[in-house]
């Protein structure tokens, strides 16, 4: 090989080397998803939440057409994405699929009620159940449609 070329092989490899070692130095942030347990935490935790969900005397009324296994397994996919898992959610916005359930303030607080206890349940401490709540509580803009 001649000298030339075995010089463009020492930098191409250099570059990827320092290419790669970028991406290492700034990682996605998955530390709420990795502190909620990944997406084992999230499925257990789903698990105790959307039965007590529809067994909740204040909102349970809300999911009684619904298919549970679905909706545990959208809620899963959903709170790894908001949590910085790399999940794909599948599922509708939060504004087209709560759309024309006439969802109250006071609906979404008890929801956020029953998520507390299950994350109590779960033993998650919580400084990280505030984490994921900020990130949840945005989404009452789209959620609750009603007075
Ligand atoms: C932060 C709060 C909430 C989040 C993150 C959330 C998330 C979700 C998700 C991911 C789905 C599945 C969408 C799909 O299948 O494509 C869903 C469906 C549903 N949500 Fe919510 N939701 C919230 C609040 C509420 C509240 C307050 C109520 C009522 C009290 C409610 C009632 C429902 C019902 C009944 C369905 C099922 C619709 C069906 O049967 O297809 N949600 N929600």
């Amino acid at each position: 090989m001649s000298l030339p070329m075995k010089r463009l092989l020492i930098a191409l490899s250099c570059a990827m080397a320092a290419l790669s070692a970028a991406a290492q130095s700034t990682p996605p942030d998955d530390a709420l998803y990795r502190a909620l347990g990944g997406t084992p935490g999230l499925t257990k935790l789903m698990a105790d939440f959307v039965p007590r969900l529809a067994a909740d005397p204040r909102i349970g009324e809300f999911f009684k057409e619904t298919k549970l296994s679905e909706l545990q397994k959208q809620l899963v996919d959903q709170f790894c994405v908001v949590s910085g898992g790399s999940c794909v959610y599948e599922g509708e916005t939060m504004k087209n699929s709560h759309a024309e359930m006439k969802i109250r303030k006071a609906d979404f607080n008890a929801l956020v009620e029953v998520l507390q206890e299950s994350m109590d349940r779960q033993g998650i401490p919580f400084s990280v159940q505030n984490r994921l709540l900020a990130r949840l509580a945005p989404m009452h803009r789209d959620i609750v449609n009603t007075r």
